[in-house]
């Protein structure tokens, strides 16, 4: 499924039959015609196609011509309007059979959902996550959608999940078509983040492009981090930045904490070890460390400068340092400094807090070392981060109240205005990339915030996942951390228990065949009981779907 391949599929009737296809990324344009077949090198395209007369052809521009083929009376030629400036990897053409499903986005760009002949009802998910995803990014970028037409056409052969060509975006069945009546919320979710993350591209990849692909974790990463920033703007009931959390952050850094990890910037030059980099460093780490960026920077000046960089590099292509010279620009902070710690070494920092109360005060005492799967590697020198650290208390456990950048191995910082009473906790919203081991007495005064939902979900979420990985790396007991459980007694969110039976799921596997066993067994069991009281065996009226 590289080049210009074929992609069988079966009619209603029964019968086999062939569509032609294309996936160019990352080098395979040269397997359909002759190029220089690399991101830097740019051309404007004219695409003329001879194809059977029944057939549908597309490419990445609106079509301008048909017209008889004279050598054969079942062909025709079409011809498609020129490209602008783009990369060989983003040019497509498919020809086959297909419905479709259409409308006019509000800033006036056609958008098609091509799908199997007799399925273009389960277009229309996917059309009303385009049209509204559209002009969600030309105000977010303050940049129009540059083409007068994006189709999105489900191919029945698909290697990836979908692909960004420029005005014709190519998916797998699943990543598009949505079955109003059978398919369930979790699959309108993840079309949705596929649409949102492909439509990113066509400004964040395809206007402005990688200079070689060892920026791709950059496209990627910011397609990754941005689908999500979409699809909350679309449907805020999804509650999907805390799924974030528990699919792309939490599995980064399980990844990101073993000694065969690597940086994200990595240089590559044959085509074989392109493919290697399309891996959960680029996407899930890329999309993290994007997103605690644009929590240090702010979304007014991170949108300046994603504006500027847009605008200055578009139709040309851009390294890393390109986008954070723009974000330093408009922001006026470090951030090529700041950022070059979180791509261009691997891993990332466990920071170590404890707490001093000190009159209305606290003397907070952090340290950073490089935090290892494996378990700390004594007498090594640790690597450094330039970490952007926020903290919250009780009294707004959703805003900082303090906000620094940690740029060496220790700091103590003072928070001003806290009484006895109140908890105090490190990174609300588990957005910074690190994990956090707080000192046993800090650790003790945050359960009633777990306890009474007063801590937001990530920030629950993040907290158990951080004591399992503690635990498991042998930096902390595992009895302390299954005596944290009891906390959880109240917890009502669906993507926290999710992470939160896995990591038990870990546990009780490892315990499995061992003295242990039922203990383990009964253990949680009775932790899964208030909830599995509470919700039933079946759906209630007015219950959450998502
Ligand atoms: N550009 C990629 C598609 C791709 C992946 C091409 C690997 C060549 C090799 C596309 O933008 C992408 O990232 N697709 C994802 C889905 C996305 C929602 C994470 C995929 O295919 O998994
Ligand atoms: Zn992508």
């Amino acid at each position: 499924m590289k080049g210009f391949y074929r992609s069988k599929y079966t009619t209603a009737s029964g019968e086999v039959r062939y569509a032609a296809v294309t996936q160019f990324e990352a080098t395979d344009a040269r397997r359909a015609f002759p190029c220089w077949d690399e991101p830097a090198i740019k051309a404007t395209f004219d695409v003329i196609l001879i194809v059977p007369k029944d057939r549908v052809a597309l490419s990445n521009m609106n079509l301008i011509e048909r017209k008889s083929y004279p050598d054969d009376k079942n062909l025709v030629e079409v011809k498609f309007a020129r490209t602008p400036i783009m990369s060989t990897y983003l040019v497509a053409f498919v020809v086959g059979e297909y419905d479709f499903v259409e409308t006019r986005s509000a800033d006036g760009v056609l958008v098609r959902v091509y799908t199997p002949v007799g399925k273009a009802e389960q277009g229309k998910f996917a059309l009303e996550v385009a049209a509204k995803t559209l002009p969600f990014y030309k105000d977010y970028f303050n940049v129009p959608y540059p083409l007068p037409k994006i189709d999105l056409i489900a191919i029945a052969d698909f290697a990836a999940g979908a692909m960004e060509n420029w005005g014709l975006v190519t998916y797998r069945e699943t990543a598009l078509l949505i079955d109003p009546k059978n398919s369930c919320s979790s699959s309108r979710q993840w079309v949705a983040l596929v649409v949102g993350h492909e439509l990113a591209h066509q400004w964040f990849g395809n206007l402005v492009t990688m200079e070689w692909w060892t920026h791709l974790w950059l496209n990627e990463g910011f397609a990754s981090w941005i689908e999500y920033l979409c699809v909350d703007h679309c449907f805020p009931e999804y509650d999907i930045w805390t799924q974030f959390v528990s699919a792309d952050y939490t599995r980064a850094q399980e990844l990101d904490a073993l000694d065969n990890s690597h940086p994200i910037e990595v240089s590559v030059g044959h085509p074989s070890e392109v493919d290697e980099i399309f891996d959960a460093i680029s996407y899930s780490k890329g999309a993290s460390v994007i997103r605690m960026l644009h929590d240090y920077i702010g979304d007014e000046d991170f949108r300046k400068g994603m504006n500027q960089y847009l605008t200055k590099f578009q139709e040309k292509n851009a390294a890393t340092e390109d986008l954070w010279e723009s974000l330093e620009q408009a922001s006026g902070k470090p951030i090529a400094a700041v950022m070059s710690t979180w791509t261009k070494q691997m891993g990332f920092p466990l920071i170590y807090v404890e707490s001093e109360e000190k009159e209305d005060s606290r003397i907070l005492k952090l340290s950073q070392r490089k935090f290892c799967a494996s378990g700390p590697h004594h007498g090594e020198e640790s690597p450094q981060w330039m970490v952007p650290i926020s903290i919250c208390t009780s009294e707004s456990p959703a805003s900082a109240k303090l906000r620094f950048l940690m740029d060496k191995p220790e700091m103590t910082v003072v928070l001003e205005g806290v009484s006895p009473d109140q908890w105090v906790k490190l990174n609300p919203g588990t957005v910074g990339f690190y994990r956090t081991q707080y000192s046993p007495s800090m650790l003790e005064s945050l359960l009633p915030g777990i306890r009474d939902l007063s801590l937001q979900p990530v920030d629950r979420l993040g907290l158990q996942n951080d004591l399992f990985s503690m635990a498991r790396a042998g930096l902390i007991s595992t009895v302390e951390v299954l005596k944290v459980m009891e906390a959880f007694v109240n917890e009502p969110n669906y993507t926290v228990w999710s992470d939160l039976s896995c990591n038990l799921g870990i546990l009780a596997t490892l315990l499995s065949h061992t003295d242990f066993h039922e203990e383990i067994q009964d253990f949680v069991r009775d932790v899964f009981s208030p909830i599995g009281q509470r919700l039933g065996w079946d759906p209630k009226q007015g219950e959450g779907k998502c």
